[in-house]
């Protein structure tokens, strides 16, 4: 009824109501009915080359080649000799999206002369990793969360800062924890062909500055969202359905032999995975198995559409809907907060686990994340 949606609503907000100044992250506030979100249309696409060059294109697209029953595949291979990693204490921010959108602004309004001849059509702008925190944050236990808001022209771009934690955990990585992360790209180089008629090539040089994006547009109840995420590979068949129905993600995971193991896959595992492709409407998931020496044992396939049912068993698991409704509640948050329109002021909203979403505003900050001399290129 209405009164109990007031209820809800109003409790959702913090001590005060009246001050609406956080957010709450408690599961029980977001069990209700799943909002609205409209199927994602793939707008666009963009690829970051071998040195993080950006192409207004899909030439970094890669293709499924579905591995064997028994595959073996060793994802230690090519750690020490063939492996050239990224730079990830540099912050790209939104770089490459706003780079895709000064590209691409006619794709995204249509009838952009209308009302405002700048404005974009959407509410908001940012990454689908960024959402993807979003939607976990609800049965996120260890690793809290900042946020960057700038309302520029109508829309809100959201950008993630680091949290020193995480910057610490960054710096401090274990020998064993880098090379792990190896072992999820060398999957896909096992299962990854560069066009539709090669197969892989595990003895190639794995790259992780080399990635294809899908830019998709949709709808989370009132709130328009454009956003971009990296695709691991599509279906090489090319009849397979249009984009995003053909991509498909690559997962690894550490060999299930227990029922506890099976318990913790489904309760943290599957919630990371559903909550990453869902969003921008990537059917499926590969997945490795792998073994404590990191070789894969298995491949199984996870269609997103059923994970909700595989979990059902869990006691007190996870719950799509109340993943979209924290979601859908903290953009809205976000929208009555983020009020003053400028490229030069930016709202940080900081959440740590067991904790309320708070925030605060800076102007002329180091959090600054829009050069609006690139926004206003085209025109100006
Ligand atoms: P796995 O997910 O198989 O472990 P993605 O799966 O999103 O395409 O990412 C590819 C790989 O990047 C991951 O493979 C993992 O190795 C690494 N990776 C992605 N996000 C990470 C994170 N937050 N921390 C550590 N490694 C990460
Ligand atoms: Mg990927
Ligand atoms: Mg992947």
């Amino acid at each position: 009824t209405n009164t109990q949606h007031q209820y809800r609503s109003e409790s959702a907000l913090g001590q005060n109501p009246l001050s609406c100044r956080t957010l709450s992250t408690r599961r029980e506030l977001y069990e209700r009915d799943f909002p609205v979100y409209k199927q994602p249309v793939e707008v666009g696409c963009f690829s970051l080359d071998s040195e993080r060059r950006f192409f207004n294109d899909s030439r970094q697209m890669r293709y499924y080649v579905e591995p064997d029953r028994n595959p073996n595949f060793n994802l230690r291979d090519g750690y020490r000799d063939r492996f050239i990693k990224r730079d990830d204490s540099v912050k790209e921010r939104l770089d490459h999206i706003l780079r895709w959108i000064v590209a691409n602004k006619s794709t995204i309004n249509p009838t952009g002369a209308a009302a405002s001849p700048r404005a974009l059509d959407v509410d908001f702008v940012t990454w689908r990793g960024h959402l993807t925190k979003l939607l976990t944050t609800p049965y996120e236990t260890r690793e809290g969360w900042l946020l960057a808001v700038t309302r520029f022209r109508g829309t809100l771009y959201i950008s993630e800062v680091e949290t020193e934690a995480a910057r610490r955990e960054r710096e401090n990585r274990t020998e064993r924890h880098e090379e792990m992360m190896y072992w999820g790209y060398k999957f896909e180089h096992y299962t990854c062909a560069d066009n539709t008629h090669s197969l892989p090539d595990p003895g190639g040089v794995v790259n992780t500055n080399e990635a294809f994006c899908t830019v998709v547009q949709t709808r989370l109840a009132d709130h328009r969202l454009l956003f971009s995420g990296e695709v691991d590979c599509r279906d090489k068949d090319p009849k397979a359905p249009a984009a995003p129905a053909c991509y498909v993600e690559l997962k690894t995971s550490a060999e299930i032999c227990t029922p506890k193991q099976r318990s913790n896959f489904h309760r943290f595992k599957l919630l990371k995975w559903w909550a990453q492709s869902f969003l921008p409407g990537v059917p499926r998931v590969v997945a490795g198995f792998r073994d404590q020496e990191g070789v894969v044992v298995s491949v199984e396939t996870f269609h997103i559409s059923k994970i909700s049912h595989l979990i059902k068993n869990e006691y007190n698991c996870w719950k799509p809907t109340v993943c979209m409704n924290f979601c859908c509640d903290f953009l809205s948050f976000v929208k009555r907060v983020v009020t003053e329109d400028s490229h030069r002021v930016v709202y940080l909203f900081s959440w740590d686990p067991y904790k309320d979403v708070t925030y605060s505003a800076h102007r002329d900050s180091q959090y600054c994340f829009l050069p609006h001399c690139r926004v206003e290129d085209e025109d100006e």
